[in-house]
């Protein structure tokens, strides 16, 4: 059996609502079903998670994990994604690593400022364009 880890899902701004914003784009699921089929995927895991808004709270929370156990996180920061230095900044700066993940392909959207991720670059990795599968996804790469 593979070991359990302690695994922290973090959201960014937006993905509160999918359903309630653009489905074609972001898929069916709500916030809340995408998390259950990450905790009935990897039942050997703990898995906790927090969706913020405001990019202080993520800020904090990331730091928060370099000293509460946290063994991985699987983050999308939303549009903070495309913009937020102080997000780069704070994974940078813990031991924890983190794996960035899109439900939609970046690369493929209409706007071009979605092509560039700055907090993708301070992550071990990037997951984009696989729907509620990116999650699934992201937490097998830190298990
Ligand atoms: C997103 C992509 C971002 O560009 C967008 O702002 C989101 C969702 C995604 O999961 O595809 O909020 O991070």
């Amino acid at each position: 059996a593979r070991p359990t880890i302690n695994i922290l899902l973090l959201y960014g701004p937006k993905l509160f609502r999918l359903v309630a914003g653009e489905p074609d784009i972001y898929g069916p699921l709500t916030l809340e079903q995408i998390v259950a089929a990450v905790v009935a995927r990897f039942p050997q895991h703990r898995i906790t998670h927090l969706q913020s808004n405001h990019e202080g709270v993520l800020i904090d929370r990331l730091h928060a994990a370099a000293a509460d156990g946290t063994e991985g996180i699987v983050f999308n920061p939303g549009a903070l994604s495309h913009s937020s230095y102080a997000l780069a900044d704070a994974i940078r700066s813990i031991p924890v690593p983190v794996v960035e993940v899109h439900l939609s392909n970046l690369y493929a959207r209409a706007e071009a400022w979605r092509h560039r991720s700055v907090t993708a670059a301070a992550c071990r990795g990037v997951i984009s364009g696989l729907g509620a599968e990116s999650y699934i996804l992201g937490v097998q790469a830190l298990g």
